[in-house]
């Protein structure tokens, strides 16, 4: 057994075995651009049936892949397409984005799905842009519903951040799964490691560790941490 103040290193084929994901669980990714977090968080999205992944930048190489690649129906407006007896769904909302003035219709597209998907319940909503969709698209209140809300409702709420300080705690404080990818900035690692349950040293100590591409699983509810390589996708 290795001493207790160490995580345990794992392979990422023994993390997939080992990481539970309840419906209506939310997941929250942090490290700085190019650590890897869209492709890890994409291969974890199989596990979902009903899935709306976000699409808010003019170009979106991973979210081609999701359509191309893993069946996602491309939509520019919601909602999707009614499918009969249907058992899953998974889709690409991506309002088209060419001009800034698009953002307008962004936004309106973006808060009619939320507060749909809301009422349905039992979505999966994949928000790798958080920090866009708050302070950009002024979404902030309606994804702090899904962070305090949602569980009850089975939605699940998958965020992605490249700086913890610039996206609400709840992003923090509600998510059950946590993934940190290597970072030295102070503000960002206080934001971590006060998380309820976990040894702020050590998460501390760990992200600063951390090899490039390298990612440390936090449960924030059973404290359980695990370090890995993911994955290229
Ligand atoms: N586990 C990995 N090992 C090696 N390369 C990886 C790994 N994960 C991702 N990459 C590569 O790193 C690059 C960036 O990955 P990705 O787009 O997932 O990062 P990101 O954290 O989402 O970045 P951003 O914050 O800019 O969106 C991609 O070219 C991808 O192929
Ligand atoms: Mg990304």
């Amino acid at each position: 057994m290795p001493p207790r103040d160490v995580v345990e290193r794992v392979s990422f084929a023994e993390f997939l075995e080992r990481f539970v994901w309840q419906q209506g669980e939310h997941i929250t990714a942090v490290g700085p651009t190019g650590s890897g977090k869209t492709t890890l968080m994409v291969q974890l999205l199989h596990r979902r049936q009903f899935v709306t992944a976000l699409g808010t930048k003019p170009a979106d190489n991973t979210l081609m892949k999701l359509i191309r690649k893993e069946k996602h129906k491309l939509i520019r407006a919601w909602p999707p397409p009614p499918i009969a007896g249907r058992r899953e769904q998974r889709v690409v909302l991506w309002p088209a984005f060419r001009k800034p003035e698009d953002m307008a219709n962004q936004q309106i597209q973006i808060d009619r799905a939320l507060r749909e998907m809301f009422t349905q319940g039992g979505w999966t909503v994949f928000a790798d842009e958080l920090y866009y969709l708050c302070h950009m698209l002024r979404l902030t209140k309606l994804l702090e519903t899904y962070w305090t809300q949602g569980r009850s409702i089975g939605l699940s709420l998958v965020g992605g951040t490249q700086r913890p300080a610039h996206v609400p705690l709840f992003a923090y404080s509600q998510c059950t799964h946590l993934f940190a990818w290597k970072s030295n900035d102070e503000r960002d690692l206080r934001r971590i490691g006060g998380l309820g349950g976990i040894s702020a040293k050590q998460v501390q100590e760990t992200i600063m560790s951390l090899a490039k591409h390298e990612v440390l699983y936090i449960n924030t509810r059973d404290g359980e941490m695990m370090r890995f390589f993911p994955g290229r996708g």
